[in-house]
């Protein structure tokens, strides 16, 4: 992410942002683009999880599988839904395993999916240890069309960001979300 933003600051959100797409598709660096030129709060659900359970993600899939990860995710969902308004990067999986994340998102925010491909993704994330879904660029590419309609399904608005920069990402994003009155000047 570069330094370089020009401060708009003073905004506030109506209700939670609910970035959800495919590993390595900008959820996390789109949110903190927003809140560092918009003065808005942000937060990294996955960072929050680790942080709670004070262990990384590789070790809770390790130590409590998959299932065990999805249900603490539900739970942190939950838990950042029902708090004051941010940004919130959620992890690649969240609309696709557990339906009722979809519910949680969409009852208490506005839901905004960021569009990737698995190549573009495996450029972007040069170290995959950290996401034991990523596995290789085979199944990466098989995982985004099987959760394509998932996300496309909780999605309220879809934004491309192939071939594009985080900051032509966020303020895709900013026009978006200022025209549904959920991001308003202070
Ligand atoms: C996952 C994506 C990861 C993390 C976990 C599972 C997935 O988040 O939640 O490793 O199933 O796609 P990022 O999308 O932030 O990498």
């Amino acid at each position: 992410m570069t330094n370089d933003v020009s401060h708009a600051g003073g905004f506030y959100l109506t209700k939670p942002v609910f970035f959800i797409g495919f590993m390595g598709a900008g959820k996390t660096s789109v949110s903190q683009q927003l809140a560092v030129t918009y003065g808005l709060a942000s937060i990294d659900a996955d960072e929050y999880l680790e942080l709670r359970e004070d262990r990384i993600i590789a070790d809770i899939f390790a130590e409590d599988g998959e299932e065990g990860f999805r249900d603490i995710e539900t739970d942190v969902l939950r838990d950042l839904a029902s708090r004051s308004p941010r940004l919130i990067g959620c992890g690649g999986g969240v609309v696709t395993k557990r339906p009722e994340n979809t519910t949680i998102m969409r009852d208490a925010g506005f839901v905004v999916y960021l569009k990737v491909s698995a190549d573009e993704a495996a450029r972007r994330i040069p170290n995959t240890d950290s996401r034991p879904m990523f596995k290789n660029l085979d199944t990466a590419r098989k995982t985004i069309v099987e959760r394509q309609p998932f996300y496309e399904k909780a999605a309220h608005v879809e934004v491309e960001t192939e071939g594009r920069t985080i900051r032509e990402v966020a303020e895709e994003v900013a026009s978006i979300l200022q025209n549904e009155g959920i991001m308003v000047k202070e």
